[in-house]
């Protein structure tokens, strides 16, 4: 079945970047000169999603503005000749049919895509984390797993392996191989205790999920923090049925993480088409001095 809606939860809180998260979504720090969740949205539409949803809350207006038509802004760039700034000023609020809900209460990520409930109905759905975004090397990512979740007919999540001694902040697989980028997963620790460890892979961003997923999230309990975890629901997908992880071939930045967005802001910037030369000078005269 073609997936054709995907949900961006981008309601938390962003502690982690504050107090740049203060007052501006962590959604809408620049990776250069693009907001990180236009990279997101461009991703969905390039992997074939028609509609999205993105959930949003207080304070985050400026993710519906990003996405709107700005006449005056529009007005004075055609009137200078900056046509092609006109042109990707335009061009942002045609990407998509984008809808937004409010999360009213920060109650996790799987509380989150819960609210997303009635807009997604019975279709099989992809997620895209609002903080995580992935530049391609192949395909989108999104689409990797869209391919996997048509291939198997089930839920499938983004993986990569993470240092063992960081995956206490992510949730740990059991994952086995069953083909170069393919794995079998049958279980899920979300925040897993040392002794709780099954493998160093872990769930990063995205993941493709039937409806079920829903009514299993009607039942799931706050767990890890005190919030409704989505790995919590996918693990009774994972145990009751099985789902497949998809090891993506693209760079994963997480820009919910000070380290994560100076990483995006670097690596991107080096190939930049404007500024990347230059940068690149700029670097190697800096590393001279560390
Ligand atoms: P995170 O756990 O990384 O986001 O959730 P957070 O809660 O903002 O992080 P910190 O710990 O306070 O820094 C992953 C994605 O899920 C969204 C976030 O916006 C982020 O894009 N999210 C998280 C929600 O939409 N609602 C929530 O209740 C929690």
């Amino acid at each position: 079945m073609k997936i054709k809606k995907a949900v961006i939860p981008a309601a938390g809180l962003g502690t982690r970047v504050l107090p740049a998260s203060k007052a501006v979504p962590k959604e809408m720090l620049p990776i250069v000169d693009k907001p990180a969740i236009q990279y997101i949205v461009e991703e969905a539409v390039a992997s074939g999603i028609e509609d999205i949803l993105i959930i949003t809350s207080r304070g985050k207006t400026t993710l519906e503005d990003h996405f709107d038509r700005s006449p005056e802004l529009e007005s004075r760039l055609l009137a200078s000749g900056k046509t092609d700034l006109y042109n990707q000023v335009v061009d942002i609020a045609n990407l998509c049919n984008i809808q937004y809900l409010r999360q009213k209460e920060t109650k996790g990520l799987g509380h989150a895509v819960y609210c997303a409930k009635s807009f997604v109905g019975d279709e099989p759905f992809a997620v895209l984390y609002g903080d995580d975004v992935i530049i391609p090397k192949e395909k989108p990512a999104t689409r990797e797993l869209c391919d996997a979740f048509e291939e198997f007919g089930l839920g499938t999540v983004g993986i990569k392996p993470v240092p063992l001694e960081l995956i206490h902040k992510y949730c740990s697989l059991d994952a086995t191989q069953l083909r170069e980028g393919i794995f079998q997963v049958r279980d899920m620790i979300e925040k897993p205790k040392p002794e709780e460890v099954i493998t160093n892979y872990a769930i990063l961003g995205r993941c493709v999920l039937p409806a079920a997923i829903f009514s299993v999230l009607e039942n799931t309990k706050p767990g890890a923090g005190g919030e409704i975890q989505l790995t919590d629901a996918m693990r009774v997908l994972a145990q009751r049925e099985g789902m497949i992880g998809v090891e993506y071939s693209g760079k994963r930045y997480d820009m919910g993480n000070k380290l994560g967005v100076l990483q995006a802001i670097v690596e991107v910037g080096l190939k930049h088409p404007e500024i990347g030369e230059e940068f690149h000078q700029y670097l190697l005269e800096l590393s001279k001095s560390l």
